[in-house]
This record gives structure tokens, sequence and C-alpha cells, in this order.
């Protein structure tokens, strides 16, 4: 198991665009028994309601989801390059069908005995669960985006974290 330190978050260098859109991080929840991760590419950082937060989608069908309605918290994990085929294969299956973070070599950590992160990452962030909104057809204003991207009815649903520990090795 690797050694995290908290971070102070005025000190984090973090170019989402770069960091979420290119780089990607998982989506990590669950309990000490269980837990599952995700790939995802889609998501911020910001401040909502007084708080430093994050924003992630989650459609769904996804395992991970299931994890992130049941408990409290979240993480978002981020990693080295070297671990991008990993990314991908724990973006292309799910959990419910095979034991995929033993099967990309990952290990689960878990924050204050609590909130599961990857152990693999170089930064982590814990969120607490703030808000979760469902999107839905009648909410684009933008025309075209229900056609583009579900047409299968798949909708996500748009995680607010609060963010409770920045955590960097
Ligand atoms: C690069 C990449 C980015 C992804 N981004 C998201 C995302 O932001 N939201 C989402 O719901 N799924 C996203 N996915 C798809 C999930 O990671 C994928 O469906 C995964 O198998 C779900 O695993 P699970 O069923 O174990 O939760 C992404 C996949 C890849 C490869």
């Amino acid at each position: 198991m690797h050694t995290f330190q908290p971070y102070p978050i005025d000190m984090l260098d973090f170019n989402p665009f770069q960091k979420i859109g290119k780089e990607w991080m998982l989506i990590t929840a669950g309990n000490k028994e269980k837990a599952n991760t995700m790939t995802a590419s889609w998501g911020g950082v910001g401040v909502l309601w007084g708080k430093n937060v994050v924003f992630a989608f989650v459609r769904d069908t996804r395992y991970t989801k299931e994890f992130i309605d049941r408990e409290e918290s979240f993480s978002l994990t981020f990693l080295d390059e070297k671990y991008k085929s990993a990314l991908k294969y724990l973006g292309a299956v799910s959990g419910r069908d095979e034991d995929k973070i033993g099967g990309a070599r990952m290990h689960l950590d878990y924050y204050q005995d609590k909130t599961p992160y990857i152990d693999e990452g170089n930064l982590v962030i814990v969120c607490k669960k703030m808000s979760a909104t469902r999107i839905t057809d009648e909410q684009f204003i933008s025309e075209g985006l229900k056609e583009q991207w579900y047409a299968d009815g798949n909708m996500h649903t748009m995680y607010v974290g609060e963010i409770i520990e920045v955590l960097a090795r």
C-alpha cells in the first residue's frame, strides 16, 4: 500500500480539461466489504453551495452507480499515464461481470477506513455526496444532445460531491 498525504486544496495545480478530459479518472465507491470503480472522462471541479465540489456524471447502467447511491461518499483517483490501458479496461468491463480491480492489478485503499480509492493513483479527491440529479430529456436546450448521447435512454445522473480531502503521494 502506498502512503498518501493530505494535500492543501489551495496549492492544487489541476487543469480539469487535461486531468479529467484527457487523462481520465476512476470513480470509486463502496465499503470495506465491497466496492467498485469505473473510468470517467466527463465531470468537473468548482464551487457550489459554499463548498469546493466535484461534478461526476454516471449513467444508469453503471454498476458503480449502485455503490455511489448506497454510500455517503465516493472518490476520484487520478493515475500516471502508464495506467492508461488499465483505465481503458476498467472503462470497458463491468464489475458486475468480473473482479475488474484485481484484473487491472489494482488495489483498494480506504480514506478514514471508509471511502474507497485506488492505491495506484497519484492524486485522490475524496467527496461527500451533496446531491444527485438525473438528467432527463426535457432538460436539454441545445438541439441534438438527446439523439447524440441518449438514444438508448441510458441517462446520466449528475453527482455533486463536496471535496472533503485531497490526498497526494
Ligand atoms: C475513457 C472513458 C471515459 C468514460 N467516462 C464515463 C463517464 O464519465 N460516465 C459514465 O457513466 N461512464 C463512463 N465511461 C464508461 C464506464 O467506465 C464503463 O461503462 C464501465 O465499464 C462501467 O463499469 P461498472 O459497470 O463496473 O460501473 C467511460 C469509459 C471510458 C473508457
